[in-house]
């Protein structure tokens, strides 16, 4: 029998390099796509998918996503004097009632399966999703709402997977299924090269766990990069506890690149209540 996902694990731990020097004193995941941090949408995508213990698995320079889903009274105060309602309901709806926020410092960079195995104490010995907000997935329902959904069907773990051209295999953690139609994942592989990888099925960030992955976790050494790598842990599990591969329907932007933010801005900007029109006129007169 599957139980319901009440906690989600958000690592943001990460310096985002790849985004300096916009990310020298501002975390990655506080970059904003239109006008919401990634984060708030990770949060908010975990929150419909029935979550309602959100752990984050934080670093150094990481406060001001503590400070985002945190009440700030004098800006409600100042918003109420101000008689902007719709900005005051804005805000007091970054984390909807009932939702708790979690915060635990991952004091050393050793990787994703490290600060998975940091949030055990806070998730305990349930099922729990893991979300990777540099993966923005545009999807309705959202995409960890259609694994609660396959998970319901057949318990076990779930991980989102999508195709990628072979080339890009060595960004991912890829994994080989069964041929039938349930998506048993056989092998899973962190980051092989285009000619050692047995598949072009690629892991994007969410993942829907099985407490046991934690036992796992725990006796996992450094892997790829020196890190301790949620995907060799994954690997560890198969054999004892079923883990699916999950096609997920939508469109998923890797924010974690310049050209996938880019690219993301341009997708939601288009689609924005209030921007999307004059945006979309902007862009036709570009081209
Ligand atoms: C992590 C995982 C990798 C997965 C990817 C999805 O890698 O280790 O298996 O495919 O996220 O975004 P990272 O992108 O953090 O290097």
């Amino acid at each position: 029998m599957s139980q319901t996902v009440r906690a989600a694990v958000f690592p943001v731990a990460g310096r985002g390099t790849r985004f300096l020097p916009a990310t020298k004193a501002s975390p990655k995941e506080m970059l904003p796509i239109v006008d919401k941090p990634l984060i708030q949408y990770a949060v908010e995508e975990a929150v419909e998918a029935g979550a309602r213990k959100l752990v984050f698995v934080t670093g150094s320079s990481k406060r001001a996503i503590e400070d985002h889903f945190d009440t700030d009274p004098e800006l409600e105060r100042a918003l109420i004097e101000a008689g902007k309602d719709e900005w005051l309901r804005t805000v007091q709806g970054i984390v909807p009632p009932g939702v708790s926020c979690i915060y635990i410092r991952q004091g050393e960079p050793l990787g994703l399966g490290h600060a998975v195995l940091c949030a055990r104490p806070a998730v305990g010995d349930e099922p729990f999703f893991v979300h990777l907000a540099d993966d923005l997935i545009a999807a309705e329902p959202s995409c960890l709402n259609q694994m609660a959904a396959e998970y319901a069907r057949h318990g076990g773990s779930v991980i989102a997977v999508e195709t990628v051209p072979r080339k890009d295999t060595s960004s991912y953690g890829i994994v080989a299924t069964d041929d039938n139609a349930d998506g048993r994942i056989r092998r899973i592989v962190e980051k092989p090269k285009p000619e050692d990888a047995p598949s072009d099925q690629a892991v994007v960030g969410r993942y829907l766990l099985a407490p046991a992955i934690f036992d796992k976790l725990e006796s996992t050494g450094r892997g790829a990069g020196g890190e301790i790598q949620l995907t060799d842990a994954i690997a560890d599990l198969l054999d004892e506890s079923p883990v699916y591969a999950f096609s997920f329907s939508g469109q998923r932007f890797d924010c974690g690149s310049k050209l996938g933010y880019l690219k993301a801005t341009v997708a939601f900007g288009l689609r924005h209540p209030r921007t999307g029109a004059a945006f979309r006129e902007h862009l036709d007169s570009l081209v």
